[in-house]
């Protein structure tokens, strides 16, 4: 029988994700639009975008936030090309996106004294075997797999080399543990339901330290200068953008932060996406054909929970168009590089009760397929 009732929200994408409950494009505060992002208003909101973002995410003293061109992509880069050479390099991947930086690393920045360890989708590296005298870099949350890092204890206190993590479906649904990581990226398109196209670049006093005794040797576009003579160029981290930043972009996303202070702050986004997981972790406990892609449970993903399925790839492909067609769930399908499946996106803007509504549809549209 098909169900009778539909998620009030089908937005389960893990990419740009769904917005906030409750959002509206008109409670924007656009009084910045058509105006100067380098005027008083203009460089107010960033700085806002900035300092918020901090004192949400309750990062330690010293800490640097920027907005940064290209999104995470963008954030990432920058930090690769602007601080690794110095030191041997361990990078890590176990999904597209790692993979992705291992390629950067190897190829286009072609350093030599790279040890790479990389595992296939539903696993991670073993990471006991990273050695922290070398810079490190890895991603936080496997978007394409739905693995992540358990936490960080993994990671040396008293290191030599830097950390380098890209965390963008990571940050505002996970704890991170600031004191080891010494840059961070991510994208408001993540857990905040933000837009695309701005990175978040968070920077340790480490890093800095690293950015303002080493040039490496290789050309630098513009948009990724960070130092000037030597020196960090601090106005970076305060809102002033290296070049012309979508403003409305930055209104959409202090919306998305004052969404998360009203509700509770980080811990409070962080339980949303917990019970999120939670919900689809009761649905698999019971459901025989349809499992976890990641094989342990404290590396499963609360945010892009990636799921196989019993059946052939051309089915998971019509159960997909059904719900798609139902208007139920739209996005839902694995990422192109991985195993056939459901990838669900479980960060805080989803409702529980959307993914509570939406289980009895997958099944549904499991027996339509398997049955035909
Ligand atoms: C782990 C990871 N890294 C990088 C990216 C690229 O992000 P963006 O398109 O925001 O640059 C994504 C996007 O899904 C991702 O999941």
């Amino acid at each position: 029988m098909q169900p009778s009732v539909k998620p009030a929200n089908p937005n389960f994408s893990s990419g740009p994700c769904s917005k906030r409950p409750g959002y509206s494009v008109n409670q924007l505060v656009i009084d910045t639009l058509g105006r100067s992002h380098r005027s008083a208003l203009g460089k107010k909101a960033l700085e806002a975008a900035c300092v918020e973002t901090a004192e949400l995410l309750g990062l330690p003293a010293g800490y640097r936030v920027g907005v940064v061109p290209g999104s995470d992509t963008g954030a990432v880069e920058m930090a690769l090309w602007s601080l690794l050479g110095p030191r041997p390099v361990d990078v890590m991947a176990w999904e597209s996106f790692g993979s992705g930086w291992v390629s950067d690393i190897l190829q286009e920045l072609k350093l030599k004294d790279v040890r790479k360890f990389v595992a296939d989708y539903g696993t991670l590296p073993d990471l006991s075997a990273v050695n922290f005298h070398h810079d490190v870099v890895f991603t936080w949350n496997g978007t394409t797999s739905g693995v992540k890092v358990p936490n960080g204890d993994w990671i040396a206190a008293d290191r030599q080399g830097l950390t380098i993590c890209d965390a963008t479906s990571a940050v505002f649904a996970m704890d991170m543990p600031w004191e080891k990581l010494d840059v961070v990226t991510f994208s408001w398109q993540k857990v905040l339901g933000g837009e695309g196209a701005h990175g978040m670049l968070i920077l340790s006093p480490r890093a800095v330290e690293r950015l303002e005794s080493y040039t490496p040797p290789w050309p630098m576009p513009k948009l990724f200068r960070m130092t000037k003579g030597g020196k960090l160029v601090e106005g970076i981290f305060k809102g002033d953008t290296i070049n012309t930043p979508s403003m409305l972009c930055v209104a959409d996303y202090l919306d998305a932060l004052a969404w998360v202070r009203s509700i509770g702050g980080l811990s409070a986004a962080i339980a949303r996406s917990n019970a999120n997981l939670a919900v689809l972790e009761d649905f698999v406990a019971k459901t025989p054909w349809i499992h976890f892609l990641a094989k342990n449970q404290a590396e499963r993903s609360n945010t892009s929970v990636c799921l196989t399925l019993d059946v052939t790839e051309a089915q998971v492909k019509s159960i997909i168009k059904l719900l798609e067609q139902e208007k139920v769930a739209f996005d839902v399908g694995a990422y192109r590089d991985a195993p056939p499946g459901l990838r669900i996106w479980c960060g805080a803007t989803v409702e529980s009760a959307d993914l509570t509504a939406l289980l009895p549809w997958i099944e549904w549209a499991y027996q339509q397929v398997t049955a035909a």
